[in-house]
């Protein structure tokens, strides 16, 4: 008995739980490699460790991750590929205000499984025309819907037909007819679309196609075959997509606060804005900032809220315990933690102020408590053992850089030397700031041709995997920390989570070292 006294005691005086070990260590900032997390005895398969994660009443999330409202890291594809992995996006704004209601659009009206916007061709075209378009668009595929000028379906230009022999051809003579293509309408696909392809393929062997038509014979969709097996496979995974409850996936979009000529907030634009989004069907907006313990930032935070008293908010960022208590009085629902942290960040640089991740998220943890908001870690997650470390003490986590790389982001592919990368910016690199982002760090618009000191970067990222392969690599790596904290639920990682600090060598000893790696485990 005293022994085992003796082992807790050790424990506990080595391993301290957040209040302890940050109190101890008040004076220094500490971010993620700068601690480690102890481990606990545990009872649970990392596999059956729950990560969904509350951040707002009517806003769950089944992995605790956020992709940044960033222009190379979430318009719609994004935010449909991470909501259906059971997270977050937030479609950015550096876009006219119409197209951001668009993108919102697709995330809210997107049927997993179905095209909604399939490539199509004209009836007048050539068969050659459709081979220069396929080689030219490096389409993976050669199955074409036909429909005319009012995009009522005249036939399906098959694959085995787009073949050089038949260049000359019109599309009129090589189209499978109107007659003999298998179609649905829009309104029999019901609450579960994908059952319904499914059954279809399952009833008519050989078919492997099936367009979907409004009541006049336009065209509303196609379901292939494959996307339909992929994902009647997928159904099986844990981790369900994140949905409202209508069943459409959820999405959140940024707002800007612009302001008028004489520098008040632009009352009747932010109104209008978000009153769109409203009506797209979003779930949250962001108002995210460099700097949201501000007078400007909480004058739009309370006019939102005012305006839309059930609408939930995201709103940052902030590194302080009166920061978060300032934007929680305000009305926002969620805070963002960070100042600086960011991949592409130069604020720490340029403005000399910021404060590294664990401990600005220990100290807005405790204001959050008490005002009941929720966290999101925002920023200098680079690896899975960041996001549990971040989520001791946070509801999810944002990433920017982490994704930025993926084929679901924004932007093209480029090769360099035989890599293939894509670009990623700071929101406050002066190109971005020059395409809509300069409100964000406390510029004028109108200022971005003008020297104004940027914080952030223009950067390239290597073309990484898929988000799906990614989002898999990640989450096993949150549930492997549970697993060793013996946690089932995120709730109780933070309740167990025990700390302490790592030297120089510790944080060598953590990585790979002493060996020749021959190849990283993806
Ligand atoms: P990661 O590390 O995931 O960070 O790439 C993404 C987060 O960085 C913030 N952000 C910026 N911060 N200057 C900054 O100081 C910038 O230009 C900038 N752009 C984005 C933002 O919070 C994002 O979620």
């Amino acid at each position: 008995m005293a022994a085992e006294q003796n082992a807790q005691a050790l424990d506990s005086a080595f391993y301290q739980s957040a209040d302890t070990f940050f109190s101890g260590q008040a004076g220094t900032a500490l971010t993620y490699d700068d601690l480690t997390i102890a481990t606990l005895y545990s009872d649970i398969l990392p596999r059956n460790a729950s990560l969904d994660t509350d951040l707002a009443e009517g806003l769950t999330l089944h992995i605790p991750m956020v992709s940044a409202d960033m222009d190379t890291v979430t318009e719609s594809r994004m935010a449909i590929g991470m909501a259906l992995n059971g997270g977050l996006g937030l479609i950015h704004y550096n876009m006219a205000e119409k197209q951001q209601l668009k993108e919102v659009s697709r995330v809210k009206n997107h049927i997993h499984g179905l095209i909604q916007e399939p490539i199509t061709v004209a009836p007048d075209q050539t068969v050659g025309e459709v081979l220069e378009r396929i080689d030219a668009k490096s389409y993976s595929f050669s199955t074409f819907p036909v429909v005319d000028n009012n995009q009522k379906l005249v036939g399906l230009l098959s694959g085995n037909v787009i073949k050089p022999r038949y260049a000359s051809k019109p599309i009129t003579d090589a189209l499978v007819p109107r007659d003999q293509v298998q179609t649905i309408q829009e309104k029999e696909l019901g609450a579960d679309p994908i059952a319904i392809a499914d059954q279809f393929f399952t009833e008519h062997p050989g078919i492997n196609k099936l367009l979907v038509v409004d009541s006049d014979d336009r065209l509303r969709g196609l379901f292939t075959l494959s996307d339909i097996e992929r994902i009647t496979l997928e159904n099986q995974a844990q981790f369900r997509p994140a949905r409202d409850e209508k069943f459409r996936l959820l999405c959140g979009a940024a707002v800007s606060t612009p302001r008028t000529a004489d520098g008040a907030l632009d009352r009747e634009r932010i109104e209008t804005h978000v009153g769109g989004l409203i009506e797209r069907g979003v779930d949250v907006v962001a108002v995210s900032t460099a700097h949201g313990h501000t007078k400007g930032v909480g004058e739009a935070v309370e006019l939102i809220r005012s305006a839309y008293p059930a609408l939930r908010i995201i709103a940052g960022n902030v590194t302080t315990a009166e920061g978060v208590e300032y934007l929680a009085d305000k009305g926002a629902n969620v805070i963002k933690i960070g100042q600086g942290p960011g991949s592409i960040c130069t604020t720490r640089i340029v403005a000399g102020v910021g404060i590294p991740q664990m401990t600005a998220l220990y100290v807005a943890s405790r204001a959050a408590k008490n005002k009941g908001v929720s966290l999101l870690a925002d920023g200098g997650i680079t690896k899975s053992g960041d996001i549990v470390k971040a989520l001791t003490l946070a509801n999810g986590v944002i990433c920017g850089g982490l994704l930025a790389g993926c084929p679901e982001a924004p932007g093209k592919v480029m090769e360099i030397s035989g890599k293939l990368y894509k670009q990623y910016r700071g929101m406050g690199s002066l190109e971005a700031m020059k395409a809509g982002s300069a409100a964000r760090y406390g510029h004028a618009a109108k200022d971005t041709g003008r020297k104004i000191a940027a914080e952030g970067i223009e950067a390239l990222k290597e073309v990484s995997d898929n988000l799906d392969h990614l989002l898999a690599q990640l989450i096993g790596g949150i549930q492997a920390g549970m697993g060793y904290l013996g946690a089932p639920s995120l709730p109780e990682l933070r309740e167990k989570a025990r700390y302490i600090r790592v030297s120089p060598a510790g944080q060598r000893e953590a990585a790979p070292h002493d060996v020749v790696e021959m190849k990283a485990s993806q």
